[in-house]
């Protein structure tokens, strides 16, 4: 369910007086839905973060570094890798990256081309055995796609959740018996099954002796990433170990679409020249109507009408729809493909999708990673992937955390 806000809170979150949410109701702008009983106007919080960046948090007062140099060589193992948003970020923070797994040719294949140095197994993750890592890696992180679990008891087991890849990730930790786990998701597994997936999880990491760190969604936009994307952080600490996992604190300085694309503090050059994919005509004479940081709203009513066919009287935000991204406000979250129906994300000045190296920069990639296979598989790697700011910002906090547990434990 969307979470829905009051006027008053909702003129709280963006900072706009409860008079011009009124006003933008009545035009159209920002439509609130109306409390059944009082007829209230009620907000949907995710309208608000899309329009007007009330993703923002805007308590976040200081600017802080999370850099922690490794007192020592640590590794990793990164399991469901992709094009490695996440392993690259890990890497800049000072892991080195043992062993990384995928099923998908094209990603191993990018990782291979960039990394040869790097372990990639090819395959799914089920054929492969890791007990040759027992006790010799640091860390085993993993994004595991999420699915439900069928069980019944109370208490999820391991043995319950066989044919998951979740069983997978907490299989593998078993094996190589990690301090510290981490698995990656989206905000969704929160709510998943009414949260009882999530709890699954937890249950099962305890049995396997990892006690979970209270679950956080961290916002990509503070964390030197360019884009309002979130990622759900599961953290599993060995419960041998008396030490506390910390997250990595938010930075307040928030990085725009034009700090991804053009020379300034985030890249040192403009975005390179690429491929990308186009929109069909039709679209285009659309999309050619809608201003920087417009939408679907912005055309003329005839217009609206034809574009979003049945869905025009569905009511609610769509803010996704037929969007214009503009230069001063950090990117909509990517999806795997960017001419993808119903999210647009458009370019500011030309009405076309964000080319591939775009896109990369707007996940925060460097722009010497190369991504191999057809058009549409890079896009769908880079879609798919944890921003390697982000990437960065977890392994530092990853970092601290072995730093603190090597120096009341045995060193390396
Ligand atoms: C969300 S992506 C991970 C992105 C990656 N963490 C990054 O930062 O770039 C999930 C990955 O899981 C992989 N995957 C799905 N099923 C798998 C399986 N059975 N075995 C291994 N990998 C699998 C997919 O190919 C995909 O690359």
């Amino acid at each position: 369910m969307d979470e829905l806000l009051t006027l008053s809170e909702a003129s709280e979150y963006i900072s706009k007086s409860k008079e011009t949410l009124r006003r933008w109701d009545n035009e159209g702008k920002l439509l609130a839905v109306r409390e059944p009983m009082s007829n209230y106007r009620l907000y949907k919080k995710s309208d608000l973060d899309t329009l007007f960046g009330g993703f923002i948090d805007l308590k976040i007062k200081e600017t802080v570094s999370n850099y922690v140099e490794p007192n020592h060589k640590y590794s990793v193992i990164e399991l469901f890798a992709g094009a490695g948003g996440l392993a690259v970020g890990m890497e800049k923070a000072g892991l080195k990256c043992v062993a990384l797994n995928d099923v998908d040719k094209w990603a191993c294949q990018t990782l291979r081309n960039n990394r040869p140095n790097w372990n990639v197994l090819e395959g799914d993750i089920k054929q492969f055995d890791f007990t040759e890592y027992k006790d010799k890696v640091d860390v085993v992180t993993g994004g595991f796609p999420c699915q439900a679990f069928s069980y019944a008891g109370k208490k999820l087991g391991l043995n319950d959740a066989r044919g998951t890849l979740f069983y997978e990730f907490a299989r593998v930790v078993k094996e190589v018996n990690p301090p510290i786990c981490i698995g990656e998701n989206v905000r969704g597994l929160l709510s998943h099954e009414n949260g009882k997936t999530l709890q699954g999880m937890i249950s099962i990491l305890d049995e396997i002796g990892y006690n979970v760190v209270p679950v956080q969604v961290l916002k990509a936009i503070h964390y030197n990433v360019p884009q309002k994307r979130e990622r759900l952080i599961l953290v599993g600490v060995r419960k041998d170990i008396d030490i506390q996992y910390d997250y990595p604190k938010p930075y307040k300085r928030i990085y725009n679409l034009s700090d991804a694309l053009k020379k300034g503090d985030l890249f040192s050059s403009d975005v390179p020249k690429s491929e990308g994919s186009k929109y069909p005509k039709s679209k285009i004479e659309v999309l050619d109507l809608v201003p920087p940081k417009g939408y679907w709203r912005d055309l003329p009513l005839d217009i609206q009408k034809e574009f979003m066919g049945g869905s025009f009287h569905l009511g609610g935000g769509k803010t996704g729809i037929a969007r214009r991204i503009g230069w001063d406000e950090p990117c909509l979250t990517l999806t795997c493909s960017p001419a993808q129906k119903q999210t647009e994300r458009c370019h500011p000045e030309e009405t076309r999708p964000f080319t591939v190296r775009e896109y990369a920069r707007i996940q925060t990639f460097p722009d010497d990673w190369q991504f191999a296979g057809s058009i549409a598989q890079q896009y769908k790697q880079i879609g798919n992937a944890v921003p390697v700011n982000l990437g960065k910002e977890v392994g530092y906090s990853i970092v601290k955390f072995l730093n603190e547990y090597y120096n009341l434990s045995k060193p390396k």
